[in-house]
């Protein structure tokens, strides 16, 4: 059997009473049943970057700064990513843009799928995250989920995702299964 691909859920929000973490709770589950994809939870709340401050584009990769250097760390040791992005003023919040931007090498050549929550599922948030995820050289996924009506889908902080949803998540761990696994040999 090969090695599952190591895969980091990504909360896009850090809001109090965000609907990011049993959204994101809720796909971690799901993904148990999938034994190819290992996949971890990271809060951005725990990271708290600050808005980018150095001095050198992480383009160029001399990180000095040891918070850089762990979050460099935690992106490089991943075959792919999900983001959990809701849709703030029809971007994504500043903070997963922020958490982008942080690093650079380190998100190249993986893959990268989304699902967004809120009006229109947060298609136009999506949108704009895969220009990002192109210039950071990730492969942006076809497959993303929107979740419509996710207010109602929370009760007592868990998520329960409908048949679409679960579809909508299902296609998407099967291409981030299979681009994770062309990508990593490629690289
Ligand atoms: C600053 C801000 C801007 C928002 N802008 C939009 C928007 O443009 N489109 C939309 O569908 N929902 C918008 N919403 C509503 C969010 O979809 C909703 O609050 C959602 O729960 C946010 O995700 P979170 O709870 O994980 O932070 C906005 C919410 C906030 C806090």
């Amino acid at each position: 059997m090969t090695e599952p691909l190591k895969i980091l859920v990504i909360l896009g929000s850090v809001r109090e009473g965000r609907m990011a973490e049993p959204v994101g709770k809720w796909v971690i589950e799901q993904a148990e049943a999938r034994s190819e994809l290992d996949c971890e939870l990271v809060d951005l709340k725990d990271w708290d970057l600050p808005f980018y401050p150095f001095a050198h584009p992480p383009a160029q990769g001399n990180y000095k700064d040891p918070l850089q250097i762990r979050w460099a760390e935690k992106i490089a040791s991943a075959d792919g990513y999900i983001l959990i992005c809701p849709e703030y003023n029809h971007g994504p919040p500043a903070v997963l843009k922020n958490a982008f931007d942080f690093v650079y090498a380190e998100w190249n050549r993986k893959p990268v799928t989304y699902v967004g929550y809120g009006g229109n599922g947060a298609a136009r948030s999506i949108e704009l995250l895969t220009c990002v995820s192109r210039e950071l050289q990730m492969a942006a996924l076809e497959a993303s989920v929107h979740i419509m009506g996710v207010w109602g889908k929370v009760k007592d902080g868990v998520f329960t995702g409908d048949d679409k949803d679960l579809r909508w998540l299902g296609h998407g761990f099967d291409e981030l299964a299979w681009w994770g696994r062309a990508l990593k040999a490629a690289r």
